[in-house]
């Protein structure tokens, strides 16, 4: 019996209690909130979207230049420019709900109190399908170091946000730190149901002749495919390290490039700067997913997770 290449392979994915039609989801800063790109694509193909990061209060973010090119990659320091949460559930959520958009809210605080009562006020709104913690903010508390790089600070934050919800909850760590694999266990130990990463690297880039950073911030966060070796070498680590499912983030730009992060270990993944060079990147590998699935001889995209070779 010949391989029917034609046959539809499973492309769900269930990690917990989070179903996903497909394993592609926007990432949190580079799709707004989803209705910008309506437009250009029915965003309920998607796997699901990462909402921008949402804080307590609004934040106005920070003065530009906030965003520079750099080669295969850009530096962003946007400073998490948000309308804050009451005004994202009551004037951007609805219509996306509407619209069957599986909707995950990525959120950030300066202390963990902050993270908690976004969390109590998400909780009034049965119609998310995950909260996404962003731990690359600094903790006020903690004299300004980021709760991400800490592993006790960590394990604090997750396990006071777990006792919080009953909302499936997504760990997205950042790459500053030098041991990835202990920062997913902290997360894991917690309560995480699910980790996501990479967040951006820091990063500078310098004008020479005007003696200047090129950011106003003078410090951003690198993205883009410059930082898919790593990000990919991160979520292989951390995917060793933890039982829980992991989602991959950083540099994916093709379907390849999220089969690579799949094959390593990740359950789904997340694309992000591909958006600002064509709107329509992630309903592509969406597409291009399913095609190398097929052409695998795979009749899901299970089967294609964790199956590196080594
Ligand atoms: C302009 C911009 C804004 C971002 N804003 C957020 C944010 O609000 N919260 C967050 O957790 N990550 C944010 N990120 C990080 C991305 O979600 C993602 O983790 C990172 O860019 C790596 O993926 P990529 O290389 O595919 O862009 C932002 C990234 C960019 C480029």
């Amino acid at each position: 019996m010949g391989l029917d290449i034609n046959k539809k392979p499973d492309m769900s994915v269930k990690m917990g209690d989070l179903f996903l039609k497909n394993p592609v989801l926007t990432a949190s800063g580079t799709f707004g909130y989803g209705m910008e790109f309506m437009p250009y694509f029915d965003i309920s193909m998607l796997g699901g979207i990462v909402a921008k990061g949402i804080s307590l209060e609004p934040w106005p973010g920070n003065p530009p230049p906030r965003i520079v090119e750099t080669p295969c990659g850009m530096i962003n320091s946007i400073g998490l420019q948000n309308v804050g949460v009451k005004k994202f559930v009551m004037e951007k959520l609805p219509e996306l709900v509407e619209k069957k958009i599986t909707v995950i809210v990525n959120i950030l605080g300066r202390t963990i109190a902050e993270y908690l009562s976004i969390i109590k006020y998400l909780n009034l709104s049965a119609r998310i399908a995950a909260i996404e913690l962003n731990v690359s903010c600094p903790n006020v508390e903690a004299g300004g170091i980021a709760f991400g790089i800490n592993p006790d600070l960590l394990y604090e934050l997750v396990k006071s946000c777990k006792q919080e919800t009953d909302i499936t909850l997504i760990v997205k760590l950042t790459p500053n730190v030098t041991d990835i694999a202990a920062m997913a266990e902290a997360a894991q130990k917690g309560g995480a149901d699910i980790i996501s990463l990479i967040n951006t690297l820091q990063a500078m880039a310098v004008d020479l002749k005007t003696r200047r950073p090129k950011l106003q911030n003078i410090t951003g966060g690198l993205s883009g495919p410059a930082i898919k070796p790593i990000a990919l070498n991160m979520v292989y680590q951390a995917s060793k390290a933890i039982d829980i499912p992991v989602i991959g983030i950083g540099g994916i730009m093709t379907p390849e490039d999220a089969a690579e992060f799949i094959m390593v270990g990740a359950s789904a993944v997340q694309v992000g700067t591909a958006n600002f060079i064509d709107p329509c990147s992630a309903m592509n590998i969406v597409t291009g997913l399913e095609r190398i699935v097929r052409e695998m001889g795979l009749g899901s995209i299970g089967q294609l997770r964790g199956s590196l070779v080594v």
